[in-house]
């Protein structure tokens, strides 16, 4: 008989119970797609996930989560969840685009990673500067502080291609005005996403997504999330924390950042053995969205872990009139 206390077995395990949590909080979102009330739709994944959190095996500490403690109810940075077990960090999005979902837009998912104690950067929820590539490139083949042109050079020879066959994603927003521009004017050719920069720099890895390049600032917490799933599938990226003003220097440095102008890597962000899971709400490059029909749903997921680098497909089945948990 097969013990359940060999830890790359529970580890294993352990990966697919968080599918679960991604699929719970999908499915309770998926109810608000389009109905124009984001609070709503995030307000569903979050309590759901932090329902499905307590048939976890784990002692979990929330490190990345929906706030500070007096900002947010549920899924707080610091909240203890999982029904006891190893010592892990949890990073937790339990909806990532909740204005997509209410807009009923591409790309929104519900996502999670899991590291041991204390491997996760602490990241407030501020803004966060990143660039990102795929695998097998040169260390360093491109560089947070370099030109864009630059760097689409550098890239553009490890690739052994013209800057022309590059595609680089970035989140379309007024601040990145000046790098759309860089990168036309280098000869480019640019994907620009709404909302989910998480997908957006988790497809630099996936060749399927056709992105060669990742660049602009979005949520810090995102970052590390981002950063959690490329331990698990390769690449390089690269994220610095950017400020609005002396109270976010000061809180970072509360949260344990000595200096607050560090350029973190993947390692630096996900250290350790880590696990990424994540479910689509509405449909996006990585995942497609939950269908519902009268009686149930279905789900795509992906599920990854670092120690094997595989990567999982999850498609499952929801029946509404059994599992009556979901809809109650
Ligand atoms: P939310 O789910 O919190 O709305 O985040 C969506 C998102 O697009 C993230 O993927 C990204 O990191 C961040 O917002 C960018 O922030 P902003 O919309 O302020 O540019």
């Amino acid at each position: 008989m097969t013990s359940n206390k060999n830890p790359s077995l529970s580890d294993r395990n352990l990966a697919l119970e968080l599918v679960r949590v991604t699929e719970a909080a999908a499915l309770a979102a998926s109810v608000w797609i389009g109905r124009g009330d984001k609070n709503s739709a995030d307000g569903a994944a979050v309590g759901a996930m932090r329902k499905a959190f307590n048939a976890v095996a784990i002692n979990g500490l929330v490190v990345i989560g929906e706030g500070e403690m007096d900002e947010a109810p549920m899924l707080f940075i610091g909240e203890r969840v999982g029904a006891g077990g190893p010592e892990m960090d949890i990073a937790v999005d339990p909806l990532e685009g909740t204005v997509t979902t209410a807009k009923g837009a591409p790309n929104a998912i519900a996502v999670i990673a899991l590291a041991e104690r204390g491997n996760f950067l602490h990241a407030p929820d501020i803004y966060m500067d990143k660039i990102a590539v795929g695998p097998g490139l040169p260390e360093g083949v491109v560089m947070l502080d370099a030109p864009v042109a630059e760097n689409l050079r550098n890239l553009a020879r490890a690739k052994k291609c013209d800057i022309a066959d590059l595609m680089v994603c970035t989140l379309e927003r007024e601040r990145h005005a000046e790098i759309i521009a860089k990168c036309r004017e280098a000869g480019a050719r640019i994907s620009l996403i709404g909302d989910g920069d998480v997908s957006g720099v988790i497809a630099v890895s996936q060749p399927e997504a056709g992105i060669d390049l990742y660049i602009g600032s979005g949520g810090a917490p995102e970052g590390v999330l981002a950063a959690a799933a490329l331990r698990c599938i390769g690449g390089q990226m690269q994220g610095r924390l950017l400020y609005e003003d002396a109270t976010q220097i000061e809180r970072t440095r509360g949260m344990g950042i000595a200096d607050p102008n560090k350029i973190y890597t993947v390692e630096e962000m996900a250290r350790g053995n880590v696990m990424f899971a994540a479910t689509g709400v509405t449909s996006g490059p990585m995942l497609r969205g939950v269908r519902r029909f009268g009686t149930g749903a279905i789900t795509y997921s992906t599920v990854m872990r670092s120690k094997s680098g595989t990567v999982r497909y999850i498609e499952a089945h929801h029946n509404f009139e059994t599992k009556t948990w979901v809809t109650s």
